[in-house]
């Protein structure tokens, strides 16, 4: 199996058997050529912990971790003592930004969902490797560093970071996962609030492949309007042979998405597999 990528913790959960559990967030267990990446960690761990458990997946085997960005849906799961313990001494791989105290407008208040530990304690924990540059930290793994803005939207409504007063937090942090595979290009996105579109062109500039097969995770499209969800879709669907809204994606582009042959779900326990 050339690249396999499961589904650890999504707010989508739709497996009988085994019994997973789903909340805000996101993680997905990377699988590629004996390497294993934990792409995020979800909000809590507790999904982390029990659908790994549930699907056969040691996570003491784990690698690497890599960390989208900072919002805590995406590395909650860091301030889980069970699951910092598994994940103990290993490399972590994310953008500086990461660190930045982020703020989310929750219903007219300002609620701080910054990553629990910090840098000092993250230092104690990990092998922490920080980087705004692209990094291929395994042949093939490429660690997109900062995402370039191509002029697509981006989607960081309602997010702030304190920055010596509260300002506007245009989500430099946000990162992705590019994985070259004989198929293709594959990107695994958190969020996405550097813009789908924006890391559709990155991939294609840091990466050059031949053709994408796949762009799965988190859209955040949620919020958007129909017909700017409807434009971005169909732009996607020129760019990729699969695509797997996730997370904060938003239920119309996963209803677009369903209803054509390139869809991939990314539900919790969900696989996606080249060969
Ligand atoms: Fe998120
Ligand atoms: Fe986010």
């Amino acid at each position: 199996m050339e690249l396999k990528i499961t589904v650890l913790s999504d707010n989508f959960s739709s497996t009988v058997i085994p019994p997973l559990l789903g909340e805000w967030g996101f993680s997905a267990l990377v699988e590629y050529q004996g390497v294993k990446v934990l792409f995020d960690v979800g909000n809590s761990g507790i999904p982390v912990l029990h659908n790994a458990s549930l699907l056969g997946l040691d996570l003491t085997q784990v690698d690497y971790v890599v960390l989208s960005h900072g919002h805590r849906d995406h590395t909650g799961g860091l301030g889980n003592p069970k699951l910092l313990k598994k994940l103990r001494g290993k490399m972590v791989i994310a953008h500086p930004g990461v660190f930045e105290r982020k703020l989310l407008n929750w219903s007219g208040k300002l609620q701080d969902i910054s990553i629990p530990l910090t840098r000092e304690e993250m230092e104690k924990e990990f092998s922490l490797v920080l980087t705004k540059s692209p990094l291929e930290f395994v042949d093939g793994l490429v660690f997109s560093g900062e995402v370039k803005r191509f002029g697509f939207p981006q989607y960081t409504g309602g997010l702030f970071r304190i920055d010596g007063g509260v300002t506007q937090d245009n989500m430099e942090d946000d990162a992705s996962l590019y994985i070259k595979t004989g198929q293709g290009a594959v990107a695994v996105t958190g969020c996405g609030h550097a813009g789908v579109l924006n890391i559709v062109r990155d991939l294609k500039e840091k990466v050059k492949p031949e053709e994408i097969q796949a762009v799965l995770g988190g859209f955040h499209l949620l919020s958007s309007p129909r017909e700017h969800v409807e434009e971005v879709f169909s732009s996607l669907l020129k760019e990729s042979k699969r695509i797997g809204p996730a997370h904060c994606s938003g239920n119309l582009v996963k209803s677009l998405a369903q209803n054509q042959k390139v869809f991939v779900d990314m539900g919790v326990g969900k696989t996606f597999k080249l060969t």
